[in-house]
Formats: structure tokens, sequence, C-alpha cells
């Protein structure tokens, strides 16, 4: 089969590539463009391991096929760290609050949280476990990582809360 030329937005670069049409986002992500936080788990869309951002939406990026991405933003963790290397609220709210043990579920983890906390500013514990409902964890048994997106919901609320007080 011959190469497709596809072009998306990756982590807020413009990325030009040649692929096999056949291959999986993860295929590009991990093995062409060395992205190796987006993991693999299940292969079947069970697990969320593989877990990104296209155009702003969880996808698993295990079934997505890259020429889907053509033209799409997409976001994997990698893309979540600030300016300097700077972790993003949810990455440094995961460590405080031992929501990262063996860390394999956690790009999965963090991907599905900063989606959801963009339309959750204040979520109940309920809503954080019906969100985790397509992320597997075997190591922490959830209650870290519910208390971790709480903590980082908590912190975007204070961040907001005083930026409004400055502006
Ligand atoms: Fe994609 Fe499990 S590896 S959902
Ligand atoms: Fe090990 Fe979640 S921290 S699978």
């Amino acid at each position: 089969m011959s190469d497709v030329a596809i072009t998306f937005e990756l982590n807020g670069r413009t990325t030009p590539l040649r692929i096999q049409p056949q291959l999986r986002l993860i295929d590009v992500l991990r093995d062409s463009l060395g992205l190796t936080g987006t993991k693999e788990g299940c292969s079947e869309g069970e697990c969320g391991a593989c877990t990104v951002l296209v155009d702003g939406r969880t996808v698993n990026s295990c079934l997505f096929p890259a020429i889907e991405a053509d033209g799409c933003k997409v976001t994997t963790v990698e893309g979540l760290v600030g300016p300097g290397g700077c972790l993003s609220t949810v990455q440094e709210a995961f460590l405080e609050g031992g929501g990262v043990q063996c860390g394999f579920c956690t790009p999965g983890m963090i991907m599905t949280a900063a989606e959801f906390l963009e339309e959750h500013a204040d979520p109940t514990e309920a809503e954080i476990r019906e969100a985790l409902t397509g992320n597997l964890c075997r190591c922490t048994g959830y209650v870290q990582i519910v208390d971790s997106i709480q903590r980082a919901a908590h912190r975007h609320r204070s961040d907001n809360r005083q930026q409004g007080a400055e502006t």
C-alpha cells in the first residue's frame, strides 16, 4: 500500500507526515513521532491507556485511524506541559494526590481529566467516577485518582478567582 500525506497540528505544531493508510493514531504518535507518553494496553478500546485529544475530545488512539487525524488538532500528554517544562495543573495534581503509582494508566487518565475539567469546574465525586469509566487502573483503587482530579478542579477555580480579582 502506498503512503498517504497527512498534516495535523500536534501539541501546537503543524506536523506533516507520510504514513501507511492502515496505521492507527497510536502507531504514528509512538513509533513515527517518538511520543511514547501515550500507552498501549488492551488495543481494543477498553482500557483508556491510549487516550489522546483530537479537536479537544478524547479518543482511544488504538482504534483511531491516523488518516482521520488529517487536518485535526491532536494533543497528547506531552502537549499539556507548559513553557520551560512546567507541568499542567492536572499533571501536578496527580503527582501530589498520589494518582500515579506504576504510571501506566496515568497519561490516559490525565487526558480524560483534562477534557472533563474543561466542562466541569466543580465536579462531584460521582461525576468524576462516571468520567473515568473508560479508563482502567490496576494499582490505585481510583481513590487517589479521584482525589487528584478534585485537587486539579479546586486549583483551577482558585486560579480563575485570582485572575478575576487581578483584572
Ligand atoms: Fe486503547 Fe486500551 S490501548 S483502549
Ligand atoms: Fe498503575 Fe494505574 S497507576 S495502572
